[in-house]
């Protein structure tokens, strides 16, 4: 990361689906929140609530019907350009037909990165993951959990000042998912990414945020923020720890609710 450190502000946002037709949806209703650089950030909700949605207004491939996104640059507290972005989503949207190191070099290819170097970087990607003598496997020898460390290397080798990660151990087991847990944790801890996780699962934003950000169901607003200062690293052994089943409770008691609300509201057809 050459690039100076940038926050992600999300000022007041809301989006509509289908404004125009007689079936709108309200995914996101005043929406404020802001993602600190060097920090992960962990956006928690019911299903259909907007995280999503959220995060693809941050990536710009979706633009909010009301409100703004801003990108201000921490030193001098002035607007910015839009730092570097790469997303992990949760099918992994690997190529087929290209190794592991072609798919992780893929990203470099596009952006004209000389070979040597692009393979350099590629390498040390894999190895980032522990993909290490898998350089030239095909997806389809992978296990699930090998493919989406190769959709995560391939997220880090283009060095982005801000890593999105949309529900990317969703389909995983949950044996595979703590071992990435865990992995990813150390990752971002070293890279000083910014990072911003969607999940649905308590565990993975407690291990892995700075900061959870609690979603209400939909429309999607911000029900409630809170910082996590459980020591790093972390692993399974902060599942144990008394601060942790604290966090896990108050999240939980929130997401409880919220998820009632989200199940009556599908059940309404709204
Ligand atoms: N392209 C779209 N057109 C219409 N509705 C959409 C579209 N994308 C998402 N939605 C709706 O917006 C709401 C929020 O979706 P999403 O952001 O995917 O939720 P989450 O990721 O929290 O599960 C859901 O009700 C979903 O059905
Ligand atoms: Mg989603």
């Amino acid at each position: 990361m050459t690039s100076p450190a940038v926050a992600v502000e999300i000022e007041s946002v809301g989006l509509v689906f289908g404004a125009q037709t007689d079936a709108p949806t309200v995914a996101l209703q005043d929406v404020s929140c802001r993602f600190e650089p060097g920090k992960v950030t962990a956006l928690i909700g019911p299903s259909g609530c907007g995280k999503s949605t959220l995060l693809q207004i941050a990536r710009g491939f979706l633009n909010p019907t009301q409100g703004r996104l801003r990108f201000v640059e921490i030193a001098s507290g002035t607007e910015t350009s839009r730092p570097a972005m790469a997303t992990v989503w949760q099918a992994f949207n690997l190529f087929p037909w290209l190794t592991v190191l072609e798919n992780v070099a893929f990203g470099l290819d596009l952006a004209g990165v000389p070979r040597v170097e692009r393979d350099a970087r590629a390498r040390k990607a894999i190895a980032a993951v522990d993909l290490n003598g898998f350089e030239n496997r095909f997806p389809r020898q992978l296990s699930g959990g090998m493919r989406q460390r190769v959709g995560i290397a391939r997220a880090l080798v283009m060095e982005p000042d801000v890593l999105l990660l949309d529900e990317p151990f969703g389909a995983l087991d949950a044996q595979t998912r703590l071992v990435l847990q865990e992995q990813l944790s150390k990752l971002v801890e070293t890279s000083g990414t910014t990072a911003i996780l969607v999940t649905h699962s308590i565990e993975e934003a407690i291990l892995l945020a700075d900061r959870i950000i609690v979603m209400t169901a939909r429309p999607g607003r911000v029900c409630d923020q809170i910082d996590v200062s459980l020591p790093r690293p972390r692993s399974l052994a902060t599942t144990h720890e008394p601060q942790y089943a604290v966090l896990f409770d108050r999240i939980y008691g929130m997401l409880r609710d919220e998820v009632m609300r989200a199940m009556i509201i599908e059940s309404e057809g709204a």
